[in-house]
């Protein structure tokens, strides 16, 4: 017994080092985490409880018979988060890149299975050369194995992919599948086609940074969620977001008790939206300070900044909140914050979080380059998402709700459960110099505009026909959520039976 006990001591002690000490080395030289480390990171301490930790691949071409590492290149296990259930793989740069190999992907793929079967989240730190090319087609089916169960999964328990290396060509699609991307500047790159290739068929010069690092998919394309300076920080911060989430999607999201009382009044929200109707605030002033202690987790906090999305709790119940930025495009609503605002919704609404929304819109924005962007089917996928959102579902309109952005931003009319209005909304077709423009033409005086806005641009129109349950003060505006919240706990509400809608894709 004892030496077999010595030489399994050894087997797990020779896993433990993947590639070996020098390229483990290596990887610290790039100023990166082994995948060991990172889960060390990621994880309660002492938690983690590692699955496969033997699997090798079973290649014999390019003389790989020889060249065979436990593990085979990526980590993978279980572990908890804040005492929850995770389900975890870390792919091992150490060992061929943290190329994917077909009993890489088997290994990826059994803890997904696990994952959906016990209703638990699915994080994958990804550090990859991608397929392994040495495996050929077997590596491709192995792409293609998780691109599917990242599919079926959608919806079901939440996907976080953090980008901690390389991740290219196909590979992107497993994490853009996920419901949260995280990268970390200087050391995360994400791309279709890299550089060299990008050089040849379209004459461009990019650099790996510029054409697919953390700052130009946060802030550019959108495909990051979450950018962060260094990996310690992204990792903290996926176990914040876990905080927030349920682990599938038919528990409830975590409750959490606040020491911030539910009747807490903020004396300061009379201050934040300025008499003048066309000056900026910053919407994060709002959400701050109804939210418990302030903490806003913001998602795609560099990208389409004119509207607001991210995590809080009110009265330690999770929500989504989406916010209108009148600070940022005076808060109008483009293809990217259309985009954003849905695929947001959506998660929420999926996984049982309620909506609140804050609103101060002008509308949607105007010009040939929206247009021909496509702004009517993307700002149709707000709409829809909004639309089809059975969860529960809040507004507070601090100013303007102009347009067919009135509509869209969680209107009574699609089904928001509770509306509510401070008495600075304007609730209107559009604002008062606008209308009397149209109307009047070359007669659109000061006194038409003022006439305008003494008879449209107030919420009492809107609350005369019960659009707005409320118009409040809005220094209640945090009890009110809450007690609001509070009734909403046993909501009941479903769409009719369907395979599934067709989102304007
Ligand atoms: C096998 C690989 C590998 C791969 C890297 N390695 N990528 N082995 N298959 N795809 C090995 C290297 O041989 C090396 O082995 C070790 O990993 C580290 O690689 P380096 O090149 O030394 O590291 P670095 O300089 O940091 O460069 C990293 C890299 C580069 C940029 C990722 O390795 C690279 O370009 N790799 C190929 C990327 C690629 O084209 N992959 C296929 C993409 S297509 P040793 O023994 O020296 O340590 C794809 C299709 C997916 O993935 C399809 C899904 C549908």
């Amino acid at each position: 017994m004892r030496e077999k006990l010595e030489l399994l001591q050894k087997k797990r002690a020779e896993a433990d080092l993947g590639g070996g000490a020098e390229r483990i080395a290596a990887q610290h030289d790039k100023g990166k985490m082994t995948a060991r480390e990172r889960l060390d990171v990621l994880l309660d301490a002492g938690t983690f409880v590692e699955l496969d930790r033997f699997v090798t691949h079973r290649s014999t071409d390019f003389g790989l018979a020889d060249e065979k590492y436990l593990g085979d290149g990526v980590v993978t296990g279980y572990g908890r988060i804040e005492g929850r259930l995770v389900y975890v793989f870390a792919q091992d740069f150490t060992v061929f890149g943290g190329s994917l190999s077909e009993a890489h992907a088997e290994k990826i793929c059994k803890v997904m299975d696990l994952a959906l079967k016990n209703g638990a989240p699915v994080i994958g730190l990804n550090d990859s050369g991608g397929a392994r090319i040495q495996e050929g087609v077997a590596s491709l089916g192995g792409y293609a194995d998780i691109f599917l169960r990242n599919t079926l999964a959608s919806g079901v328990v939440p996907q976080i992919s953090a980008i901690l290396g390389p991740c290219a060509g196909g590979a992107v699609y497993s994490p853009a599948i996920t419901d949260f991307v995280f990268m970390v500047r200087g050391i995360s790159y994400m791309f279709v086609t890299g550089p060299s290739v990008v050089k040849t068929v379209t004459h461009e010069e990019v650099d790996f940074e510029g054409l697919g690092g953390a700052d130009v998919h946060g802030a550019t394309s959108g495909v990051a969620h979450f950018v962060h300076a260094s990996e310690l920080e992204a990792l903290a911060a996926i176990r914040k977001l876990v905080s927030f989430i349920p682990s599938n999607n038919l528990d409830d999201p975590p409750i959490r008790a606040t020491a911030d009382p539910a009747d807490r009044r903020d004396e300061e929200l009379l201050e934040v939206v300025p008499d003048e109707p066309t000056k900026a605030y910053d919407m994060h002033d709002v959400i701050r300070r109804v939210v418990d202690d302030g903490e806003f987790l913001e998602v795609h906090r560099d990208f389409a900044g004119n509207l607001l999305v991210g995590f809080a709790r009110l009265g330690g119940r999770p929500v989504g909140v989406i916010a209108n930025q009148p600070a940022v495009l005076a808060g109008v609503l483009d293809i990217n914050a259309s985009l954003k605002g849905a695929r947001f919704i959506r998660f929420c609404d999926a996984f049982n979080i309620p909506l609140v929304t804050f609103e101060d819109v002008p509308g949607f924005l105007p010009g040939v380059a929206q247009e021909h962007g496509g702004i009517i089917k993307h700002g149709a996928k707000l709409l829809f998402a909004y639309c089809e959102a059975t969860v529960p579902k809040l507004t507070v309109i601090t100013r303007k709700a102009y347009g067919g952005a009135y509509d869209v931003m969680n209107s009574k009319h699609v089904r928001g459960d509770y509306n509510v209005a401070w008495p600075t909304a304007e609730i209107a077709v559009m604002g008062p110099k606008g209308a009397v423009e149209i109307l009047y033409k070359d007669d659109a005086t000061e006194e038409r505009e003022t006439e305008y806005r003494e008879k449209f641009a107030h919420p009492y129109l809107a609350a005369a026909r019960g659009y707005v349950d409320d118009i409040i003060d809005p220094r209640d505006t945090r009890p009110r959520l809450i007690d609001a919240l509070a009734t909403l706990a046993t909501k009941r509400d479903r769409n009719p039976p369907k395979k599934h809608g067709n989102i304007p894709l």
